[in-house]
């Protein structure tokens, strides 16, 4: 049954890897990738209040943390850590994924628990193991700042703020972190001098071999999930069994959401464990437990260069000044025994 199952699983990729091949032909990169379009119409009200919210550690216990301190925007929208560092410096079972182009995603975290950014936004906050706050705290907060008690009237128009208008708020801002404009989307649109020789053999690779069958689309990913370690098992630094935690079907065991290559230069470490350290490592790994295939030197250097194309223009904004505490404001408690 395991059998059948990898060998369908391959027979589609390889299925796709042929398609992907003759569409090469036509040097259109066969309609597997689409530019990533700048930021959608948003709401420009709840987007300033959304970029404060994102930066302000006052939504966390200590103080000390927030949403920039794991996704952090100078690093691509990550911390670079294998696993997060949480509330007391509590060691987190998982890689941070990147908060650039995260509205492209089809489902929120590595298993997909949280349906879009919003649901995604209050988690956190009241994560033990990350800000280790409860939305009443943090509402409570927020509702002593005067500067924030009048910008949330101002955008949603009610007199008292909940942490709905707080996590739809932060999720407007993130809708604006899109990275369009890599070297590979110029590409796309037509401009075959933005890639070398050497990139596009890389391209040609990710094609040829099957990469596209799970990473495609905008964002090279993000719109599935998928099992780590198809044709060889994975064995994971982290516990933690995948989508079967949110779906309790055991098909589902090991099965993550394809983590999208936009920006994958900036977002090191790699995997949902972050056991992979470098670009050349994740690719060698794909390339023997997806694909049974192992790159040569030179053919995993072509396709790391290429995944160095798809990093996009960085969302550019003048940093947020936060408004300050009142007399009235809750103090932090970073040291706190419970
Ligand atoms: C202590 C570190 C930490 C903090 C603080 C934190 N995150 Fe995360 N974030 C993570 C980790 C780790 C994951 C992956 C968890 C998982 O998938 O189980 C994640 C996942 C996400 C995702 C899903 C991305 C994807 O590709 O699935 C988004 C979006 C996100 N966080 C936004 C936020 C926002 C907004 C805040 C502030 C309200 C925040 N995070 C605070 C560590 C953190
Ligand atoms: C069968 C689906 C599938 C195929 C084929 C596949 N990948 Fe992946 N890829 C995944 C999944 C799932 C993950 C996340 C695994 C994890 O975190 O445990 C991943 C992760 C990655 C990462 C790490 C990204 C990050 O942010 O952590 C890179 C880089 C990557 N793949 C590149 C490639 C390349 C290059 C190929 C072709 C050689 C390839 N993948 C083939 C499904 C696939």
């Amino acid at each position: 049954m395991k059998h059948s199952t990898k060998r369908l699983r391959l027979s589609l990729i390889v299925a796709m890897a042929t398609f992907a091949s003759v569409a090469w032909a036509q040097n259109t990169a066969g309609g597997l990738f689409e530019v990533i379009k700048p930021a959608p119409s948003v709401n420009l009200g709840m987007v300033e209040l959304g970029k404060k919210l994102y930066f302000d550690p006052r939504l966390s216990k200590s103080g000390f943390i927030s949403c920039n301190s794991c996704h952090n925007l100078h690093m691509g929208g990550t911390d670079n850590l294998r696993t997060s560092i949480g509330d007391k410096w509590q060691q987190g079972p998982i890689n941070s994924p990147t908060v650039l182009n995260s509205s492209l995603n089809v489902a929120q975290f590595w298993d997909g628990r949280a349906a879009d950014l919003k649901e995604q936004a209050g988690g956190p906050i009241a994560n033990p193991g990350e800000m280790a706050f409860t939305h009443t705290l943090a509402v409570g907060i927020l509702e002593s700042i005067p500067a924030y008690k009048r910008e949330f009237k101002t955008v949603f128009g009610q007199d008292k703020i909940d942490i709905n208008q707080v996590t739809a708020a932060i999720a407007e801002f993130e809708k604006t972190l899109v990275t369009p404009n890599s070297r590979f989307d110029q590409w796309l649109l037509g401009n075959k001098e933005a890639m070398s020789p050497k990139e596009l053999a890389g391209l040609k690779l990710f094609q040829d071999s099957g990469c596209v069958a799970c990473h495609n689309g905008a964002a090279l990913g993000g719109n599935s999930f998928q099992k780590m370690g198809i044709v060889e098992s994975y064995k994971a630094k982290s516990g933690g069994e995948g989508r079967s935690a949110v779906t309790g079907k055991d098909a589902d065991r090991f099965n993550y959401k394809v983590p999208m290559l936009r920006n994958v230069e900036l977002t090191y470490p790699y995997f949902h464990d972050g056991a992979a350290k470098t670009l050349t490592e994740a690719v060698d790994i794909m390339g023997r437990l997806q694909l049974g295939r192992k790159f040569s030197q030179s053919e995993n250097e072509q396709i790391v260069a290429f995944l160095k194309t798809l990093t996009g223009d960085q969302p550019l904004f003048r940093l947020p000044i936060l408004p300050p505490s009142s007399e009235a404001t809750p103090l932090p408690n970073p040291w706190a025994k419970n």
